[in-house]
């Protein structure tokens, strides 16, 4: 039987609606062909910030009309990661959910603990877990977390590859691959793992198939599939930055001087 080409929708009609600076900006694409794999009726985040990933995921339950849910769990003080931030990143946060997403995002500004309570177990389908990344922290955030994933929910690790400081996010999924069944990495960017918690209906989506039963080489051609599909996103943004900056020029009457490209991070 011919392989079944994996085409998905990120690559058809996926544009980023909120670009600000994260480390998360290589996995966008996969978070977009995620959730519409998964058609979440609850998503949860642990570690928002400014809100790169969390807003993937609402613009993805819109694009593909599901009728779910997103909370956007953080005490919006920062962490000794990111180092303490001011009030004006929750503002935007907040200001950005209450007009695009309204009805979908709710935001709790919390601390992770505090939250749990709020929830029932077994009721999440899609949990991103991205707060401080010490292992003692990614330890604690997935023990406390687990019981509310339903069976065959997902579970995301951000910066499973980052070996810098005291991240420790790497060596404790290094752990999960070693115990765990339904798992998968993504090595590029700081890395991004995939649980799947045991249990659940059968699934027959091809995304979680590649993900968790595709041979070595199927496996390795996703990956390869999502390095390409970010670098796409990224040369596309600057493409379109770039003829924005030459309209500009046009338009200002410069005549015939073209605006400077830019090859690395904002203009
Ligand atoms: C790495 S950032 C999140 C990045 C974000 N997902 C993105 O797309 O760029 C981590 C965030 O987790 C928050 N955080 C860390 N530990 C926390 C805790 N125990 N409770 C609440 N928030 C926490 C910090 O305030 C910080 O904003």
């Amino acid at each position: 039987m011919e392989p079944r080409v994996y085409f998905p929708a990120s690559l058809q009609r996926f544009e980023p609606k909120r670009m600000v600076f994260s480390t998360w900006v290589d996995h966008l694409p996969f978070a977009y062909d995620l959730v519409e794999a998964l058609s979440p009726k609850m998503v949860v985040e642990l570690g928002v910030y400014n809100g790169l990933s969390f807003f993937t995921f609402c613009q993805a339950m819109v694009e593909h009309d599901i009728d779910g849910v997103a909370y956007a769990i953080d005490s919006w003080e920062g962490d000794a990661h990111t180092d303490g931030y001011d009030d004006s990143i929750y503002n935007d946060v907040a200001t950005y959910a209450r007009d695009h997403y309204r009805g979908i995002a709710y935001l709790m500004r919390t601390y992770f603990n505090e939250a749990l309570v709020h929830f029932s177990d077994g009721s999440i389908d899609l949990l991103h877990i991205d707060g401080l990344h010490t292992y003692e922290a990614v330890k604690e955030d997935f023990t406390n977390w687990y019981p509310k994933v339903r069976p065959g929910g997902i579970i995301l690790f951000h910066d499973v590859m980052a070996r810098i400081k005291d991240f420790g996010a790497w060596k404790f999924f290094d752990e999960l691959l070693l115990s765990e069944q339904d798992i998968f990495r993504f090595n590029h960017g700081f890395g991004l793992g995939v649980l799947r918690k045991p249990g659940g209906p059968d699934t027959n989506n091809q995304l979680l198939q590649l993900l968790f039963s595709g041979t070595e080489d199927e496996q390795q051609k996703l990956r390869q599939l999502y390095v390409h599909a970010a670098h796409f996103l990224e040369a596309r943004r600057q493409a379109t930055k770039f003829k924005a900056m030459a309209a500009g020029n046009k338009a200002k009457g410069g005549q015939g001087k073209a605006a400077e490209p830019v090859i690395n991070g904002e203009a």
